[in-house]
């Protein structure tokens, strides 16, 4: 795998993650490579700070985009501008905290705005399995992740599971970049 993908309890997926000003060869073949780990640990998203870097850039595999869609999509700085007012609950789960599993709820529809690859500005209406995708690797982004939309009582019952995984992560984790 080119990038490790980092743990629940490694400091990176709670920091802020930096807009992206430089569209350039280094942003395509990073993007590239979180294509890769995503696909390799069979994850349908994926954001930079899960692979060491806190940047502002995310990939969410075809299959979740919509039935038609070939290729994975990027998008570089991404903002939630509308939310749907029906929200649903749908199970989680999330390549930084493997083998947990939870519904969460969520709008079912938003518009997002964001940047391609080459810097060119975008927006698009995602709802069904892609708005839920987007939504939690935006959160990502902003060092949220999907066990803290949870209630107290569901999260108790997770503790134990949690707390093995930030074991690991402490072993596991290289100089935070
Ligand atoms: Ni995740």
């Amino acid at each position: 795998m080119p990038h490790p993908i980092r743990l629940y309890g490694d400091p990176i997926l709670r920091g802020h993650a930096r807009e992206v000003e430089h569209f350039d060869e280094d942003l395509r073949a990073f993007a590239e490579e979180m294509v890769t780990s995503m696909r390799e640990g069979a994850g349908i998203g994926l954001a930079a700070p899960q692979v060491g870097r806190s940047i502002r850039l995310i990939v969410v595999e075809a299959d979740a985009v919509g039935e038609d869609e070939e290729e994975p999509r990027i998008l570089v700085n991404p903002e939630v501008v509308a939310l749907s007012k029906e929200r649903s609950l749908f199970e989680e789960g999330c390549l930084s905290i493997p083998g947990v599993r939870a519904e969460v709820e969520r709008p079912d529809a938003i518009t997002v705005r964001f940047r391609t690859l080459d810097g060119k500005g975008a927006e698009e209406r995602a709802d069904g399995l892609y708005a839920r995708v987007l939504q939690h690797e935006i959160d990502h982004l902003n060092g949220r992740l999907f066990v803290d939309h949870l209630g107290l009582a569901e999260r108790n019952l997770l503790q134990k599971k949690l707390r093995e995984i930030r074991e690991r992560a402490a072993d596991a984790s290289p100089a935070s970049s």
